[in-house]
């Protein structure tokens, strides 16, 4: 082997690298997308879950809070809000929502505040479709405790 490090050395490597990681790439693709259905259930996803996700885009929810770890860090994850606060059981968990989304602000010193969105009935209904799918997804136990 010459003790030089040749142009066609460095080709190779070029190369062999190039085609390791994408064939790399390519695998993790098609792992990602077999695993996929198995874990975001799907099956889940009704009209009430979709219009719950246009009540939750267009007022900006996530202009202040995470959902699974994306979004902003100014209020509580609500990626498992549904567990945290309704115990995993709908009913309870729809309860609640219109509690909370009615009861904003809390005007609690020191406290921060959520705005008052007045959003309706049937809204918050479907928010708490939405939230429900969102914390059924399954990602690895995120967040990892459940106080968010
Ligand atoms: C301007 C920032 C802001 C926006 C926008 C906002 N929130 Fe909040 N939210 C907060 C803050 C701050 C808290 C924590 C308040 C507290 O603990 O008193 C909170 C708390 C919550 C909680 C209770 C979480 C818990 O763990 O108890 C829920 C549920 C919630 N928000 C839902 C929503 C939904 C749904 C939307 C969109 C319609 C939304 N928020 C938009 C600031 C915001």
């Amino acid at each position: 082997m010459s003790d030089h490090f040749t142009k066609g050395m460095a080709r190779n490597i070029y190369y062999g690298g190039s085609v390791f990681f994408l064939l790399l790439f390519a695998a993790l693709t098609l792992h990602t997308t077999r695993e996929m259905p198995k874990t975001d259930h799907r099956e889940n996803l009704t009209e009430a879950v979709a219009r719950g996700k246009t009540v939750w885009e267009e007022n900006n929810c996530i202009g202040c809070h995470t959902l699974i770890g994306e979004g902003a860090y100014y209020a509580p994850e609500l990626g498992n809000v549904y567990f945290r606060r309704g115990a995993g059981n709908l009913i309870a968990f729809k309860a609640y929502l219109k509690a909370w989304m009615a009861a904003q602000p809390l005007g609690v010193p020191g406290r921060r505040q959520m705005p008052q969105f007045n959003l309706n009935e049937q809204q918050v209904d479907d928010l708490a479709e939405f939230l429900k799918f969102t914390a059924e997804v399954e990602v690895n136990n995120w967040p990892p405790n459940i106080e968010g």
